[in-house]
């Protein structure tokens, strides 16, 4: 009894002390008006948790049966108007808008009734294992007549006789090989390059710069087949020796024709003639069936150890045919032209509630080369069914802070070109106002593991949005491993931590290559993935026309949860990223990541550098200070007042505008399509990353360049940029009114 009475006593005590605290505090503070209060709270997770539960499989299904089932490369009129209306109507009606934007822009077809081929010829002219011209049938969902035979886009039209050589995967370091080991003279002949490990367009490039007439690719069994070559598709996912990689070889991004500007009706185009980066000799690609039986005759001797496949055969690097065929060539016969046609973007949005001039982009391209069930369709088959869940959540009352919008990109096969072409239209209005991009080319290339390339601002927000998406693999579920981030984490952990995912840089493989390379948007790739123990080049059937539903759901993705997940994992970054306060971009994270770049290339170049008396300090201080500046940004990003949208929007503009100090208006080193000075596509290989780009091009191959000092300027040149961009970059991140960075007071 006493005890409940103390109780009792004590409560009223504590409830008179809560209220007079309360009174006492709306005393001074006046209650904030409502419009105030509601936008500065961060997104209700009630919101994202209902937006993952409404992406349902059946429908990712429905789409990606109705995506994949006729072929549409860009320019055919399934892709322009068929699938961009249905995209368009079905996002008109949905959300707050849509429109189409159009771009006549150059592309490039095989002759439907002259195909390519590859033979062997004798003297007389006779042809002898003529290679097929069609890639077989194996399942009667391949059968139709738009199917486009294949080539690879933009190699020009010709019919080269020569000696064939062997160039493994057809890079530099391949043909130094050929050339300064073997003292090897390539002039006009045929090279047979093996697809794998760097952009095929790079690889017609170097055959083109060492004097090869042409060049054949094909897919070796040991970079697309990790399994038995009895048990190949339709067996299983493996490529079939019938299967050959379509896909372009021209080596920048945008449309040939309009470099730099929009191929919008007032637009200048060039004359054919005058484009740059068009392939010069004509190339096209075969399956490993008939790759046998022009490897299997080569004369020369047996190439080293790391160029060998998985041919049934002893690879030898020619020139030429041996006995007794030494007296035949190899014949490339090639029918491709080039021809205007007219590409459509579709842009979808949502409008933001309070900061409707702020960005959230999400794309995808729509063109694929046969039918693309993979490439790019079960991408599409998950952005259909993202925005179709976040039209439901507007139904039911939510609204983004910022605006979202969706974009349906063409003609990304043939370079980029839908995109690019938007980017170079709107970069004006995207550039200040773009918090990021966010793309998914392809949905799944596998089912083992999540895998991402991103900029390091966007590291964190990948980690915290793969940890809320349940993982769609029952078994990983049981061994312990709950969310996508579990099964990502202890397949492909950072090479510097285990904690944490590692996540790739970004080159030039898809759509987000123009919104970083040319307005420093920050920017993210995610699908699913093959496991990596099996060290293919790329999932088997790329670019293939086995690329259809049937392979997918039949075999890769049964019950469509590697789709679901991805679609999930992406509407929740989005959510974040459009509804928090305070966005959600990590600057610390580049700070740390650059830190590591910088001890890397000091291990890599350090002591070359200092054997010619070059510093890389200057580099090293610029990281220092960017680092500390970044810490200074995150301070006041944790304790900013929300509800002050004048202080939450300028510290939400220097993070999302960080990522623009690093772009270059005069290019790395010199290339204009790639501007950004922490990562630029490879040199040599557009589809991987470079850190410091620039210096690493310097620094290639230097010690054989007949013009040292020219070279060596040129890496002092590049670390002095270096220097100069990061200081830039810290300076951005300071808080006060008065100019930041640099200068003297006296
Ligand atoms: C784009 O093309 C479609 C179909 O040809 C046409 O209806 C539309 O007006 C075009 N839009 C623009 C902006 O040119
Ligand atoms: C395709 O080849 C045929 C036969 O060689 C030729 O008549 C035709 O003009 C070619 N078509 C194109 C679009 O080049
Ligand atoms: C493909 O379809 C055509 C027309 O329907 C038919 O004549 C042909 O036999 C089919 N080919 C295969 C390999 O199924
Ligand atoms: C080619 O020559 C270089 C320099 O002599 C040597 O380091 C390299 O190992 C050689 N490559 C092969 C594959 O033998
Ligand atoms: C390559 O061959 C062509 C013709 O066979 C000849 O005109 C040219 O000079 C040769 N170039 C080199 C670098 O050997
Ligand atoms: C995952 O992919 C493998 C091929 O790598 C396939 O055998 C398996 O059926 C796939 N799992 C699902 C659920 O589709
Ligand atoms: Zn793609």
């Amino acid at each position: 009894m006493k005890l409940v009475h103390a109780l009792g006593i004590l409560a009223i005590g504590v409830v008179s002390l809560v209220i007079g605290i309360l009174i006492g505090r709306f005393a001074i503070a006046p209650e904030l008006p409502e419009w105030l209060r509601s936008m500065s709270h961060d997104g209700n997770p009630k919101y994202r948790y209902e937006l993952q539960k409404e992406i349902q499989t059946h429908k990712i299904e429905q789409n990606l049966k109705y995506f994949s089932s006729k072929p549409h490369i860009a320019g055919s009129s399934q892709e322009e108007d068929v699938l961009a209306n249905y995209i368009y109507t079905t996002w008109k009606s949905s959300l707050n808008g849509a429109k189409i934007y159009n771009y006549t822009v150059l592309l490039s077809y095989p002759n439907s009734t002259d195909p390519n081929y590859v033979a062997i010829v004798s003297s007389d002219g006779t042809e002898s294992d003529i290679s097929d011209k069609v890639e077989k049938i194996l399942s009667p969902d391949q059968n139709d007549s738009t199917v486009v035979n294949p080539f690879n886009a933009y190699s020009p039209s010709g019919v080269i006789v020569g000696d064939p050589v062997y160039v493994n995967y057809g890079a530099v370091e391949d043909f130094h090989y050929l050339t300064r080991n073997l003292s090897m003279n390539l002039n006009g002949t045929v090279a047979i390059a093996r697809y794998g490990k760097i952009f095929r367009g790079d690889k017609v490039k170097n055959g083109q710069t060492f004097g090869c007439a042409g060049m054949i690719l094909y897919s070796d069994p040991a970079d697309y087949v990790a399994g038995d070559l009895d048990r190949v598709f339709p067996h299983d996912w493996w490529l079939p020796g019938t299967g050959a990689q379509r896909g372009t070889v021209f080596n920048t991004d945008g449309d040939p024709l309009t470099p730099f500007y929009p191929a919008i009706e007032s637009a200048f185009s060039l004359d054919e003639k005058d484009i740059s980066n068009l392939p010069l000799i004509p190339v096209t690609p075969i399956g490993y069936n008939d790759a046998q039986k022009y490897l299997s005759k080569m004369a020369g001797i047996e190439a080293p150890s790391a160029w060998k496949g998985k041919l049934n055969l002893m690879y030898r690097v020619g020139p030429g045919f041996e006995s007794p065929f030494e007296e035949r060539k190899l014949k490339l016969y090639v029918k491709s032209y080039n021809v205007k046609k007219t590409i459509r973007n579709v842009i979808g949005f949502i409008e933001g509630k309070y900061e409707p001039d702020r960005y959230v982009v999400l794309g995808n391209h729509r063109d694929a080369w046969v039918f693309g069930a993979i490439d790019p369709s079960s991408g599409t088959a998950a952005m259909m069914e993202l925005s179709r869940s976040m039209a439901r959540m507007l139904e039911k009352g939510w609204r983004p802070r910022r605006s979202i919008l969706f974009c349906s990109w063409g003609a990304e096969e043939y370079g980029l070109i839908g995109s690019t072409e938007w980017v170079e239209e709107m970069g004006k209005v995207l550039g200040p106002r773009t918090v990021a991009y966010l793309n998914v080319d392809l949905s799944l290339a596998g089912n083992s593991t999540l895998r991402a390339l991103a900029t390091p601002i966007l590291h964190k927000l990948l980690f915290e949005a793969a940890k809320t998406v349940e993982n769609p693999n029952p078994d990983e579920v049981k061994a312990g491993r709950k969310t996508v981030f579990d099964t990502w984490v202890a397949n492909l952990p950072s090479s510097h931590d285990p904690t944490i995912p590692r996540v790739g840089d970004l080159g030039s493989g898809s759509d987000y290559s123009s919104f970083l390379q040319i307005l420093g948007i920050s920017s993210a790739d995610v699908r699913y993935t093959y496991d990596q123990k099996y060290s293919l080049s790329s999932y088997p059937m790329y670019h293939s026309v086995y690329e259809t539903m049937d392979l997918v759901s039949r075999i890769m993705d049964r019950g469509f949860k590697y789709h679901q997940a991805v679609a999930r994992l992406w509407g929740e970054m989005a959510l974040r990223l459009s509804d928090d306060v305070i966005v959600t971009l990590d600057c610390v994270q580049y700070a740390t990541t650059m830190q590591r770049i910088v001890s890397d290339v000091e291990k890599t170049y350090g002591p070359l550098l200092q054997k010619k008396g070059i510093t890389f300090d200057t580099v090293k201080e610029a990281a220092n200070k960017f680092e500390a500046a970044t810490h200074a940004l995150q301070n006041r990003a944790e304790n900013a007042n929300k509800q002050n949208p004048l202080e939450v929007r300028k510290i939400n503009d220097q993070l999302m505008l960080l990522e623009r100090a690093f772009i270059d208006p005069l290019g790395v080193a010199g290339n204009l399509y790639y501007r950004h000075v922490i990562y630029a596509p490879n040199q040599h290989n557009l589809y991987a990353a470079s850190s410091f780009p620039g210096l690493a091009a310097a620094m290639f191959d230097i010690e054989h360049d007949l013009n040292q000092e020219l070279r060596w300027q040129q890496v002092q040149k590049e670390i002095s940029i270096l220097a100069y961009t990061i200081n830039s970059a810290a300076s951005t991140m300071q808080d006060h009114g008065k100019i930041g960075g640099g200068g003297v007071q006296r």
